[in-house]
């Protein structure tokens, strides 16, 4: 075997560097001895950090949180000992779990004038939007927070986050319905007093039906971390200017928000809707093989095999219908899935089930409204988030998010006063037009 270098020569003076390679990497920034630099937007095989969080091998279809399998996890562990394992790095031991429980129901409630500043969104407001201005303004009830350096404060605003998480999430939904907002019932359990702020009316105690309770469990559970995606990136790169937690945490879930990141399960169920029957499949399969339109809630950046989350909330998609009923979609899911699965066109592109193929079809059967599932996703990926921004913040080898570009504008010019201008002024081609 040859030394672990690469060796990189400038055509254009004959320089030649060795690069040092660690962990399947060069240093982008051993390219300045040639007075290079890496171009690469969307940061498509640049690595940003160093992390012992997460784990994909997205051709073999694996997910490992801290070593362990999603399966056995999904299978075995609870969302909030699984949110202990991503943030502590460990399972906890009994009494470090009972402990962990009880820090994270302490903090359930909001402080009474968050409750107000919730009331003061339209009556119509996106229960995401609620959510990522909501979190935002925590920052400003805790203002300690700012202490990022501190591994007690960082503890703090975790366990605070972890904790309030369901109940900004709980209100917003109460307030886009106009219902009055349910208080936390810390005798549930994390998904099942979720679930209670949800959907509890004049009842005195709201029971969560276990089989619903388990499969939100199991869905948070699938939705906690995903290492360098979109939201996390945006948390890291906030946390590296040294912002607190919510303030990061608020700009995490605009970026879940968007349509090519946490809500395309929503884009989903639009689809199957629109195909309507079973039928109608054949049709669909092929507008998407004539680049008509995209199969939504297929394909992956990462995964280039069945996504291993898709695969759990299938099965257990069947468990959760014998409680709510069928959703009539899982059929038309199940047949659009078959065909894609045997035709070449998703066979050689190598397009699969992800996460969001079957998941919003439960959240659909449980009652969760449409716009809640980026929200839902957003209260499972705060344990996530917390972990990477914990970890960026500890790393001795980061510092504030600064990348380059290549500028292509253009060379300076002499500024001409307006009344002497006659040609020129901005092209519709370019990014914003004349007017
Ligand atoms: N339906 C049909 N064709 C597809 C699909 C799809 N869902 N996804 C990719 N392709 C095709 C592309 O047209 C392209 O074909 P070509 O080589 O003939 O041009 C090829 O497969 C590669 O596609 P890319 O766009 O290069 O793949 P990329 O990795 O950039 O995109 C993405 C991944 C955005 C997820 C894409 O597969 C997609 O749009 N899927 C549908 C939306 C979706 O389900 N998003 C959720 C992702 S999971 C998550 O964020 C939680």
């Amino acid at each position: 075997m040859g030394a672990a270098t690469v060796t990189v020569i400038d055509n254009r003076t004959g320089k030649k560097v060795d690069l040092p390679i660690q962990n399947g990497a060069i240093r982008a920034t051993d390219l300045g001895q040639l007075g290079l630099v890496s171009y690469d937007p969307a940061l498509l095989n640049t690595a940003v950090c160093k992390s012992k969080i997460t784990y994909i091998d997205g051709d073999r279809g694996i997910l490992r949180y801290r070593g362990y399998p999603i399966e056995e996890l999904a299978e075995k562990s609870s969302f909030l000992e699984t949110a202990y394992l991503i943030v502590k790095g460990e399972l906890p031991t009994t009494s470090h779990f009972r402990m962990w429980q009880q820090n994270i129901k302490h903090h359930t409630l909001i402080h009474e004038n968050l409750k107000q500043f919730i009331q003061g969104f339209r009556y119509d407001a996106h229960p995401m939007g609620i959510l990522i201005g909501t979190v935002g303004a925590l920052s400003t009830f805790y203002p300690e927070a700012k202490n990022v350096m501190d591994l007690e404060s960082r503890r703090v605003q975790t366990r605070r986050l972890i904790g309030k998480i369901p109940t900004i999430a709980a209100f917003a939904y109460r307030h886009s319905r106009g219902l009055p907002y349910v208080y936390p019932d810390n005798e549930l359990a994390y998904t099942g007093n979720f679930l209670s702020m949800m959907f509890k009316m004049t009842e005195l105690k709201y029971r969560p039906d276990p089989v619903l309770e388990h499969a939100l469990e199991v869905l948070f559970i699938l939705h906690a971390d995903h290492e360098q995606n979109c939201s996390t990136t945006t948390m890291r790169v906030i946390g590296s200017a040294l912002s607190d937690p919510y303030v990061a945490v608020a700009g995490a879930a605009a970026a879940l928000g968007g349509p090519r990141h946490g809500s395309a399960n929503e884009e989903v169920i639009h689809m199957l809707k629109e195909i309507g029957s079973v039928d109608h499949v054949p049709g669909l399969i092929k507008q998407v093989k004539g680049g008509e339109r995209r199969l939504m809630g297929f394909g992956h950046r990462v995964y280039k095999n069945y996504d291993p989350r898709a695969k759990i909330i299938r099965r257990m998609a069947h468990q959760v219908f014998e409680v709510t009923g069928k959703n009539p979609l899982i059929d038309i899911a199940l047949e659009l899935e078959r065909i894609a699965l045997q035709d070449e066109y998703f066979v050689s592109r190598k397009l699969y089930p992800n996460v969001d193929f079957y998941s919003g079809i439960i959240y659909e059967a449980m009652n969760l409204p449409v716009a809640m599932f980026p929200v839902l996703f957003a209260i499972a990926r705060t344990a996530g988030w917390m972990a990477q921004w914990a970890e960026l913040v500890t790393d001795e080898e980061q510092k504030i998010a600064r990348p380059k570009q290549i500028y292509v504008g253009h060379d300076e010019r002499a500024y001409v006063p307006l009344d002497q201008r006659r040609d020129g002024g901005a092209l519709e081609t370019e990014v914003y037009g004349p007017l």
